[in-house]
């Protein structure tokens, strides 16, 4: 068991493969948090903690004159607001008198084998033998809230699962301003760094690292999804970590709507982590005998760098978070008519599209938007998901039987969550929509929001969606969402109310998932926001796919994937090759480059092949030839980020390591060419070090010699070249 409660100490312990999470109960029965860290066994940590009288720190009423005890100062497991700690709060409740407070006191705690679902939410999964759970509750005696803090520990892959459920177990009604996941206190002063990925549209996921300092780091969305400007996924790091040394903590939050993340270093040099959802979009009313279930924070520990932090986090997430038959298997290499056609297409043209593709080896085309209502650009008809008819000859029952005619499967675009005003929908349904009394709505792309919360609206995108999914046997659709969220107000909801909005949307856009996930298990689902703008881990729970960037310059991506690498798993990244002059920077890169770039993720492109001349159409031939014998090493294997690119501005380069270690692939682009260039290398890794590996032009090397000495770059010239170097373990 990979849980210990010591009855004699008081304390809580976690142990992973190579870590140790403790808290202690204190004499007051405040839950106190002791350590996380590399694995210590048989210590009871709790000597880390030096309660001092601090000065001026608020003390409980039964402290007895005990300066040195204050919720202020000592590290909390789960912080509230109101009686004495001013430090970030997890929780703030307002009672029905309205007075904010919450003194949680440890009562009771639970140890089993197994981990249960989250009502509602997306969380990560696991058998009896391969997760334990602890829950520990604590109570408010004024209010009757209790707090059950909810702990499963994945003791292989080094991941704590945190989350929080929130009950009224009091007489009266509560409000709840806020509700976080987790809070972690860590007592000892940090010399850490916080690494966050910023963003924007084409442009998402740029790693920052900055040095935790005094005062509060805050990475936040209010926008009602993830978003492209700032990611729910943080890591906490120590100052000096690299990609192979150095203690690495990653967070990732298990939710796809507004959320924050927090460090924050106080006047002692300890730090407060908390994450959660967004207490600026947030507010719930909580009856006696209600409960609020906080989304999931994955923790992954790492004693030895981002990468090691990394690989363990990509193969949880295909293992124990993403579901479904493509959480292993291959994606089908597609080709996605947007970047072809835009608006401008009708079943001739798909079909001759289709035709292209199966030609080269695509084995299935995705119809992205345009093929419904009026659309014939994006200011109308999203609400009207019945196929336009002038269009597509036939419908789409039509299109879909001539594709697997043709031995293609068949994909459609979506984007459920919208209305545009322009359309039946509406026109029908005005009430459907979010919108604040006497106020016209904000739109943007042209459209507004539908109220996911309403169980009305679920239930139409469900029937709307089935009935096509059957009519023309869909193996995949693209859910796109984009735009986000204003003028969130439900007619639904009393005043009071309103600020359950926002988390009712999103749980409604689980619900919708969920159903079709249940309905059509072997249906792929790529999840969209304009590109990579909710890409989290709450998407992944229903889409093992996620489109990750607009933005499909092989140049650019480079950047984008790398950041992506950090959190999500190489395989859930949808990635295509797309035509030069790129449509979105006009840069031009051989195709060779924009393959083995896309070949990173899951493959696919995105463009007229049609078009193409006799030797792009080889080319495309063998890419795909490539693709779909190297896909389990790029997708399944180890993934090791060579290069910076916020660093090395000539080149950048990346590695993967089959499962069984025997053969390893690099691949490098050439960012800038260089006139009389040094000696260019990289030094590779995951390889064994007396193990020898030859490449495909006959050299040989040891392990050690391509790890501590280097690859050497072969000689590349001109715009953007780019090279894969295999090398087999002989
Ligand atoms: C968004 C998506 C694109 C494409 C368009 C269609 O921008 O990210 O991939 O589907 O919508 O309108």
């Amino acid at each position: 068991m990979s849980i210990q409660y010591n009855e004699r100490d008081k304390t809580f312990t976690l142990h992973t493969k190579t870590s140790t999470y403790q808290m202690v109960v204190e004499s007051h029965r405040y839950l106190l948090h002791c350590y996380y860290g590399d694995r210590i066994e048989g210590q009871n940590l709790s000597f880390l903690i030096q309660p001092q009288d601090r000065g001026f720190a608020a003390n409980p009423p039964d402290a007895e004159g005990d300066r040195t005890l204050s919720v202020d100062t000592l590290p909390q497991e789960y912080s509230t607001f109101g009686v004495g700690d001013f430090r970030e709060s997890c929780l703030d409740v307002r009672n029905a008198d309205g007075s904010v407070a919450a003194d949680l006191r440890y009562s009771e705690h639970r140890i089993y084998k197994g981990k249960k679902a989250l009502a509602g939410l997306p969380a990560s999964y696991g058998d009896p033998e391969q997760v334990d759970t602890l829950e520990i509750d604590l109570e408010d005696a004024v209010s009757g809230v209790c707090v059950t803090l909810q702990y499963s520990v994945f003791e292989e892959y080094d991941i704590l699962a945190r989350a929080a459920r929130v009950s009224n177990q009091g007489a009266h009604t509560l409000m709840l301003d806020r509700a976080l996941s987790m809070c972690l206190d860590d007592p000892l002063p940090v010399q850490k760094d916080v690494i966050t990925f910023y963003g924007r549209h084409m442009g998402e996921r740029n790693l920052e690292r900055t040095a935790l300092r005094h005062g509060k780091i805050r990475v936040e969305s209010a926008r009602g999804a993830s978003s492209p400007h700032h990611n729910p996924f943080v890591i906490l790091c120590d100052a000096g970590a690299t990609e192979t040394s150095g203690a690495c903590c990653a967070f990732s939050l298990v939710y796809s709507g507004s959320f924050m993340a927090q460090v924050e270093v106080d006047q002692t040099d300890s730090s407060r982590f908390v994450m959660g959802i967004d207490p600026q979009t947030f507010s719930w009313e909580l009856k006696a005998g209600e409960a609020f279930q906080a989304p999931e924070v994955l923790i992954c520990y790492s004693t030895n760098g981002l990468a090691e932090m990394s690989n363990k986090l990509h193969r949880f997430q295909l293992r124990h978070l993403v579901r479904g038959p493509y959480k292993t298997k291959r994606c089908p290499v597609l080709v996605n008519n947007w970047e072809a056609t835009y608006f401008d297409f009708d079943t001739e043209k798909l079909l001759a599209l289709a035709e292209a593709a199966k030609e080269v080896g695509i084995e299935m085309l995705v119809l992205d938007d345009g093929w419904f209502g009026r659309r014939n650009s994006d200011t109308t008809s999203l609400g009207d998901w019945f196929a336009n008819t002038e269009k597509l000859k036939g419908g789409l029952g039509c299109l879909g039987r001539r594709l697997r005619g043709m031995g293609l499967e068949f994909g459609l675009w979506f984007e459920p969550e919208m209305v545009s005003p322009a359309s039946l929908l509406m026109d029908e349904h005005p009430a459907w929509c979010l919108k604040m009394p006497g106020r016209a709505n904000a739109t943007s792309r042209s459209q507004c929001v539908l109220n996911m919360g309403l169980a009305a609206v679920q239930d139409y995108l469900f029937d709307c969606m089935a009935k096509i999914i059957r009519e023309a046997d869909l193996a995949y659709i693209k859910w796109d969402m984009n735009r986000s969220i204003t003028n969130a107000y439900s007619d639904e909801l009393p005043a009071h109310r309103q600020g359950e909005v926002w988390h009712r949307y999103i749980l409604g856009v689980y619900a919708l998932l969920e159903r079709l996930v249940q309905a059509f298990p072997e249906l792929l689902i790529e999840s969209c926001a304009s590109g990579g703008g909710r890409y989290d881990a709450g998407m992944l729970y229903y889409s093992p796919q996620v489109w990750a960037s607009d933005n499909t310059d092989a140049i650019d991506r480079l950047a984008i994937q790398y950041g992506n690498s950090f959190g999500f798993a190489m395989k859930t990244m949808g990635s295509h090759v797309s035509v030069c002059p790129n449509h979105q920077t006009g840069r031009t890169t051989p195709l060779t480059t924009r393959g083995l770039v896309a070949m990173a993720g899951s493959f696919g492109y995105e463009m007229d092949l049609t078009r193409l001349d006799a030797q792009e159409k080889r080319q495309i031939k063998r890419q795909i030839a490539q693709f779909k014998e190297q896909w389990a090493i790029h997708q399944l294997g180890e993934y090791h980020r060579l290069t910076d690119p916020r660093k090395n501005h000539w080149f950048a380069a990346w590695q993967v390591v089959s499962e069984d270690r025997c053969i390893s692939l690099v691949t490098i682009v050439v960012r800038e060419p260089i006139a009389n260039p040094p000696v260019l290398y990289v030094k590779l890794r995951g390889l064994e070090p007396t193990g020898v590996y030859t490449d495909e032009q006959g050299g040989r090397y040891t392990g050690a010699a391509l790890m501590s000495a280097g690859l050497v770059l072969p000689p590349m010239r001109g715009d953007y070249p780019s090279v894969q170097v295999q090398l087999r373990h002989i």
